[in-house]
C-alpha cells in the first residue's frame, strides 16, 4: 500500500475527481491521476514540456491539468479563491514542505475547500528515525540527503486536540500516509499548543501509535468500505 494506490483506488470506486497537489516533483502521481480537474501546485516542478506531453499519451486525462509554480501558501491566497469556490475539491495530497506551521496550513487551507465527501491525503507522518524528522534547515544542512518527513507528525496531535469535525488516522505504510475526512473524531487527544511545538522526537517515537492513532495498512479498505 502507498500514496498512489489509496489515492488511486479511492476516486475510482467512490468516483472522487477534483484533485489538489500539494508538492508534486516530477509528477510521479500527480501524471497518473484521472480526473478532469487536477491542481498541481509546487514552486519548483521537476518535468519539463516534453515530460508534460509525453505523460498525455500514457493518461490523455493529463490535457485537463493546471499548474501553479508557486508556494502552496502563494497558491491558496492568489488563486484557489477563484478555482476552488464553485467546484469543492473531492481528493487533495499534501506533500510539499514537511514543517508542522507551514504543512497545517495547507490541510487548513485544503480543509476549507473540501467537499463534505473529500478525502486528504497527508504524507510523511511517521518518521521512523530521528535524522528524519529535522527542521527544513537541518536537511539544506545537510544538503537534502535522505528522507525527510519533518514534524509532520505533529500535525496529527493538532487536529486531533483541537478540531470535532474531522477524523483522523495514519495508515501504516508509506512514511505514514494520514487520513483527513469530516465527520466525528474517533477519539480525540488534549494537548495545548504549547505542548504540541515542545514535544521531541523521542516523546513521539514512545507515542507514536496513539498520537497518530496508527491503523495497519489495511484498515484502508474497511474505513472506506473498498473492494480489494
Ligand atoms: C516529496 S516531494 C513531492 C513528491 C510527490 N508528491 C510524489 O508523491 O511523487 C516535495 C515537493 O514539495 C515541493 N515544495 C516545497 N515547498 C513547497 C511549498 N511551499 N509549496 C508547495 N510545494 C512545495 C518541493 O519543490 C518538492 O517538489
Amino acid at each position: 500500500m502507498d500514496r498512489e494506490k489509496v489515492i488511486l483506488t479511492l476516486m475510482k470506486q467512490k468516483k472522487l475527481s477534483h484533485y489538489l497537489e500539494i508538492g508534486v516533483f516530477n509528477g510521479h502521481i500527480f501524471f497518473r491521476v484521472k480526473s478532469t480537474f487536477k491542481i498541481a501546485v509546487d514552486p519548483d516542478f521537476q518535468f519539463d514540456t516534453l515530460r508534460k506531453t509525453g505523460k498525455l499519451f500514457l493518461n490523455p486525462y493529463n490535457v485537463f491539468n493546471k499548474y501553479f509554480e508557486k508556494t502552496s501558501d502563494d497558491f491558496f491566497r492568489e488563486d484557489a479563491p477563484g478555482l476552488l469556490t464553485d467546484k469543492k475539491l473531492e481528493m487533495a495530497l499534501i506533500d510539499g514542505m514537511h514543517e508542522y506551521d507551514y504543512a497545517l496550513r495547507d490541510v487548513e487551507n485544503s480543509l476549507n475547500y473540501l467537499s463534505d465527501h473529500g478525502v486528504i491525503v497527508l504524507h510523511d507522518c511517521n518518521p521512523q528515525v530521528k535524522a528524519d524528522s529535522v527542521s527544513f534547515e537541518e536537511w539544506k544542512a545537510r544538503n537534502f540527503t535522505g528522507t525527510w518527513n519533518g514534524d509532520v507528525w505533529r500535525i496529527l496531535l493538532h487536529l486531533r486536540s483541537l478540531r470535532d469535525d474531522i477524523n483522523v488516522f495514519t495508515l501504516d505504510c508509506d512514511h505514514g500516509l494520514g487520513i483527513v475526512t469530516f465527520g466525528e473524531p474517533e477519539n480525540k487527544l488534549n494537548y495545548t499548543l504549547e505542548q504540541i511545538n515542545k514535544f521531541t522526537f523521542e516523546d513521539f517515537n514512545a507515542n507514536r501509535t496513539s498520537w497518530i492513532n496508527l491503523k495497519p495498512a489495511e484498515y484502508f479498505y474497511e474505513y472506506f468500505q473498498l473492494e480489494k
